[in-house]
Order: C-alpha cells, then sequence, then structure tokens
C-alpha cells in the first residue's frame, strides 16, 4: 500500500536524529536506504520534495538532494519527471513478506546433527583467557608445558618465516607441509613400529580434526558408531556431527570388550578406541584383544579409529604395538597428536591411512580447512629434525613420571578412604572410584570451589554407573600437589550426603 506524502514526511521526521559523527546527508542517505529495505517506505510511495524535506528536518535544500541522488543512483529511488521520486519497485513486498513476522528462528532449526552434538556433555577443558593454565592441579590434558623449550621454537619459527617468505606464502598441500609428513612417518617407524609411509600420513587440526574428518567419511548419517564406555567425549561428539547414532560397548581391565562388540547383531561400520591407554579408566588393551579386534573389522569391513593419543608416556617398559601394526586389510585409521608429547595450544595431530583412504581425505580437507598454517608445520619439521622434539620428549617422560610417582605418593597418604587409584601404567591422568554411590559431579563442583580441579566420571559414561574422579598430573609443578591433595579430600568429604538423622 503507498503511502501518503505527508505521512512520509512525517515520519522521516520522527527517525531522523542526527548525530556529530558523520555527515548530514550521509546520516539522512543511510536512513532512507534502511526504510526502504526494511520496508518503512512501501514500494511506489513519493517522497516529499526535498525543498519540504529540507524545511522539515531543518536541513540544506543541498544535503537533502545529495542523499537523494545518492539513492536513485543505487536503484533504491526512482525519478519519474514531472512527476516526483518513488521508492523503486524492487522493494515490493512478496507475499511472504506481508504475513505477520514468524517466530524468530530457534535451536530447532538446526540440523537433528547438531542437536545430538549440542545436547551431549562436552569435556570441561578450562580454557585460557589470560591466566596461565598449566601449573594447577589438577587439570586433565595438559601435559608439562613449563618444561617446553620455547628458545627452540622461537629459532625455529623464526627459520619457517624466512624460509617461507622466499618461497611463497600461498596455498599449501591439504595433506599437509611435505617435509613435516616425512619426519612423522620417520617417528612413528621408529617409536610406533608403524609401517608407514610418509604419503600415508596427514596433517590435521590435533586428533579432534582427525576424528571429524574420519566419521565425516566413513560414517552414513544413521550409521552405528561403536564407542568405549566410558569413553572419550571428543570422539562421541565427532560421531554425533557426523549424524552417526552410538553405541556403547563396556571397558574393563583389558580394555574394549570386544565380545559385547562380536555379539551386536547388526555389526556397527566403526569403532573408536584408545587401545594404549584407555580414556578415561587408563587400561591397555590386551594382545588377545587387539587381535579379536582388528579380526571383527576385517571380516565386518568396519573401520576402526585408533586414537594413540598419549602413548609415548609409558612407566613400565615398552607400550604393545599399535593396532595399526596388526592390520592386514587396511581396516585401521591411526590417529596421533602434537597436543600431549609438545603443547594443545599448537593444533597440530595426525592420521595415518591406508593407502586407499588418502584421496579421500585430501578432498575431505578441501573441503574443511584446506591445509593447516604453514609456518607451525614448517617450524615442527625442523624442531623434529634438530633433534629438540627428541630431547623435549626424553625429559618429558622423567617430569612426568616424577609428578605422576608425587600424586601416587600422596594420595595413598591423604586420600585412602576416600579415592581408589586405579592402577595404569601410562599417559598424563589417573582415575580413581568413589564410594558407591558418591555423586562425583557434586565432588567436582565441591573441588573446584576449593580451587582444585578434577573430572567427574560420569559425564563420560552412557551406562556405566560407577563414580569417579580423574585427576591430571602432567601440567601440575609438584609445589602444587600436597596443597590440591589435601583439599581434594576436603571436597569429597563436603560432598559426601549428610547421614540420616537417628530417631
Ligand atoms: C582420548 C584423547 N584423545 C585425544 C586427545 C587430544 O586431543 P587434541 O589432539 O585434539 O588436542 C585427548 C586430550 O585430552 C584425549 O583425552
Amino acid at each position: 500500500m503507498k503511502q501518503h506524502p505527508y505521512a512520509v514526511q512525517l515520519l522521516i521526521e520522527r527517525r531522523f536524529d542526527p548525530g556529530a559523527d558523520s555527515p548530514r546527508y550521509r546520516q539522512l542517505y543511510e536512513l532512507l536506504r534502511q526504510m526502504v529495505v526494511d520496508r518503512e517506505l512501501t514500494a511506489g510511495t513519493r517522497l516529499p520534495s526535498t525543498r519540504a524535506m529540507a524545511a522539515a528536518l531543518g536541513l540544506s535544500r543541498h544535503t537533502v538532494s545529495t542523499a537523494v541522488e545518492r539513492l536513485l543512483a543505487e536503484g533504491y529511488l526512482i525519478s519519474r519527471p514531472g512527476s516526483g521520486t518513488y521508492v523503486s519497485r524492487h522493494f515490493a513486498s512478496s507475499k511472504h513478506d506481508e504475513r505477520p513476522p514468524g517466530p524468530a528462528r530457534s535451536a530447532d532449526s538446526l540440523s537433528r546433527r547438531a542437536a545430538a552434538v549440542i545436547s551431549a556433555p562436552r569435556s570441561p577443558f578450562p580454557f585460557a583467557s589470560g591466566a596461565r593454565t598449566d601449573s594447577g592441579a589438577f587439570r586433565l590434558g595438559i601435559p608439562a608445558v613449563d618444561q617446553f623449550p620455547v628458545g627452540h621454537w622461537l629459532r625455529a619459527l623464526n627459520a619457517a618465516w624466512k624460509e617461507a617468505a622466499k618461497t611463497g606464502l600461498g596455498y599449501q598441500h591439504p595433506l599437509g607441509y611435505p617435509p613435516l609428513r616425512q619426519a612423522i612417518a620417520h617417528y612413528l617407524r621408529a617409536s610406533r613400529g608403524l609401517n608407514c609411509q610418509s604419503e600415508q600420513v596427514i596433517v590435521t587440526a590435533g586428533s579432534q580434526q582427525a576424528l571429524e574428518l574420519t566419521f565425516r567419511l566413513v560414517i552414513d548419517p544413521g550409521a552405528a558408531v561403536a564407542l568405549e564406555d566410558p569413553g572419550y567425549l571428543g570422539a562421541r561428539a565427532a560421531a554425533l556431527s557426523a549424524g552417526a547414532r552410538t553405541i556403547a560397548i563396556p571397558v574393563d581391565r583389558e580394555g574394549l570388550d570386544v565380545a559385547a562388540l562380536r555379539a551386536l547383531q547388526d555389526p556397527p561400520s566403526a569403532v573408536f578406541v584408545t587401545p594404549t591407554h584407555q580414556f578415561p579408566l587408563g587400561a591397555t588393551m590386551s594382545l588377545p584383544r587387539r587381535i579379536a579386534l582388528v579380526g571383527w573389522a576385517e571380516q565386518n569391513r568396519a573401520w576402526i579409529l585408533e586414537d594413540d593419543y598419549d602413548s609415548e608416556y609409558r612407566y613400565d617398559g615398552r607400550p604393545f604395538d599399535p593396532l595399526a601394526v596388526l592390520d592386514r586389510a587396511g581396516r585401521v585409521i591411526y590417529i596421533g597428536t602434537f597436543s600431549k608429547v609438545l603443547f594443545p595450544a599448537l593444533r597440530l595431530g595426525y592420521l595415518v591411512v591406508p593407502p586407499s583412504l588418502v584421496d579421500a581425505f585430501e578432498a575431505a580437507h578441501l573441503s574443511s580447512d584446506i591445509h593447516r598454517p604453514l609456518i607451525e608445520q614448517m617450524a615442527l619439521a625442523r624442531f623434529i629434525d634438530q633433534g629438540h622434539f627428541a630431547a623435549h620428549l626424553r625429559r618429558s617422560k622423567e617430569v612426568h613420571a616424577e609428578r605422576r610417582q608425587a600424586l601416587l605418593d600422596h594420595s595413598a597418604r591423604s586420600l585412602g578412604g576416600y579415592l581408589d587409584i586405579q592402577p595404569a601404567s601410562a599417559g598424563l591422568h589417573l582415575f580413581g572410584l568413589l564410594a558407591a554411590g558418591t555423586d562425583d559431579r557434586a565432588v567436582a563442583a565441591a573441588a573446584a570451589r576449593r580451587g582444585v580441579d578434577v573430572w567427574a566420571l560420569s559425564p563420560h559414561s552412557l551406562r556405566d554407573q560407577r563414580a569417579g574422579l580423574l585427576l591430571g598430573y602432567g601440567g601440575v609443578l609438584p609445589a602444587a600437589i600436597p596443597h590440591g591433595v589435601a583439599q581434594l579430600g576436603r571436597a569429597i568429604e563436603d560432598a559426601r550426603p549428610a547421614p540420616a538423622p537417628t530417631r
């Protein structure tokens, strides 16, 4: 419906509220343009003359004409000689626009996959916000970043910049900087016995992107994925975001219960496992289970996603070979990360995939981030080649072993009756069982109030009913351990339900 020119004039007058920060003609231009776009001035409406607008708004005619001419030139207004200036027909309201506005778009307009990811529990990483997050008891997932050789890293970064500035700062190979892929392949052959070539190594943004890319490539929406229960929330989130249906498989002292997996009538398309150091309970998968799991994947043409996130830290001899070593049929996708051997903020990890999948991962990277930042990849390749990585790893192993022992000693002394620390011979965290019936989330909250950071077990479980706590030690300065243990003991007491009143 067209509006009367006088009504239009009143409307513009009411809405024009000039500020001091830009020229008047520009403010009028922006106001009129917004009113046209918002359909406050409807298509076909005649504008008041420039003389009338100037008088009503207290502006010069030149100011008004400059604004109107610009709107004419841009097509918001049209001029009919001898008749006047009108709002362009391009802004005619469609039938849809004339309906009353519907409710604001809300979460229900997201995909089902998004809804599943949003409602799943998330790992409570203490994201850094300026404060140091590396010394507090008992932060999870953080190695001894206080030991990181920052000087060597800076020199590697500097050299990388110099080289990159010469060789080009354009797009790079989606699968990763070739010398870094070679360095990783060499490291995995030497330290994990993996018989892999650098062409099979794909650089990712930590193991999290490796999981996302892999589930997206190997899972159809609605397909089943088996997950360890309790298990890693990052894997669950990545499976859900690929549209997977998740199936919880129990874990015991030998790792994933492969018999329970075999017993499923409808075999899942993929299974996620942490065989070297089960997250979060800490078991190492026995050799018979490893052989059975690889055999199951081969028989069922299912994929195994093997997350070898902290196998470098082993406290009682050599770790078992990865599942990928036992894989003859190309069913294992091996995932590693630099988050635990260097530092999490680096966001670099890798995949080792069967040769038949390399091209698919290249396509997936192109549709995701194209490639990881070049300079960090170049610096890391240099850092590894010059021996700093191996030296840092040696030092970190010693430091982590000391911190682990300090945590074991102090908890044996002070937490004996409260927290039953379970044996685990690898990794950067320990798991302890609380008395049956304890609310582990309440304990974690009480600990946080006392400045101690522990994770409750229950959010990591789909079916497992046990109550427990996860205690990181890698990034905890030794001086913080005795006080942290004492505070944790008090927190467990705080969270104990009050005894029922006696009559
Ligand atoms: C089971 C597991 N996998 C992988 C990671 C590392 O993830 P990212 O490489 O994405 O930092 C963690 C970190 O805590 C973890 O617990």
